[in-house]
């Protein structure tokens, strides 16, 4: 590594070790529209399996909203306390099929549009039926999504929390989503830390990485 690139690298991991998931925020901090486009940029620019960005972002902004969403969340903290929050909701298995109106739609901004990506595409859709993990491999993607956000975040010095924990069904009824059509992924709360910023526990990297 070149002396420009391990300054950089070096900015970027401790980027990587200032983000952490933070449980309480501060309520008094509300965030601007533009921070939210930001953080909903990062969303939209994160690769996707096959280019498809199977989500939809459901963005949580105003205090009744993002009560509502902490309520859904089990009452976590995290999300009560939040500035704002972001539900990423991914398409349903039905969606993915390669004759589906969303595999058309998608593929024919692709060069060669949906007559190329057809045939690249139903293979690996047969496998993931197959194998019954296409519903796996759509919320995946949301995981994706929600890393780039929550990096995205702690570069402007925005704190963040992942969530896991909440009510599906009660997230699909309140987005008054149909649950024939999409899957909640995960949800990210933003906001300004009110607490310490907790230490990071990792394992070193010889327990977890292998060089073959
Ligand atoms: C997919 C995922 C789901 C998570 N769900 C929750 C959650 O529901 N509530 C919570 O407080 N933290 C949640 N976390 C945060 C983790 O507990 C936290 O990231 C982990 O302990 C590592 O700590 P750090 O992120 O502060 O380094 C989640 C993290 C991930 C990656």
């Amino acid at each position: 590594m070149d002396e420009s690139a391990k300054a950089k690298a070096g900015e970027f991991l401790a980027l990587l070790e200032r983000r952490y998931a933070c449980k309480r925020f501060s309520t008094e901090h509300q965030a601007d529209a533009d921070i939210i486009s930001y953080i909903l940029e990062c969303g939209r620019l994160s690769p996707s399996s096959f280019g498809l960005e199977p989500w939809r972002f459901a963005v949580f902004s105003t205090r009744p909203g993002v009560k509502t969403l902490g309520d859904i969340c089990f009452a976590q903290e995290a999300v009560h306390s939040s500035s704002f929050a972001v539900a990423i909701l991914v398409r349903r298995a039905g969606c993915f099929t390669p004759d589906s109106e969303f595999i058309r739609a998608r593929s024919e901004r692709f060069p060669g549009g949906y007559q190329v990506f057809r045939p690249d595409y139903q293979p690996y859709h047969e496998f993931l039926e197959s194998v019954q993990r296409t519903e796996h491999w759509a919320r995946a993607q949301s995981y994706i999504a929600a890393s780039f956000m929550m990096i995205g975040a702690a570069s402007i010095g925005l704190d963040s929390c992942p969530i896991e924990g909440f009510d599906e069904e009660a997230l699909l009824r309140f987005l008054d989503k149909d649950e024939a059509q999409w899957l909640p992924g995960i949800v990210v709360a933003f906001g300004k830390r009110n607490e310490e910023v907790r230490q990071k526990i990792r394992e070193p990297l010889e327990n977890l990485a292998e060089f073959i």
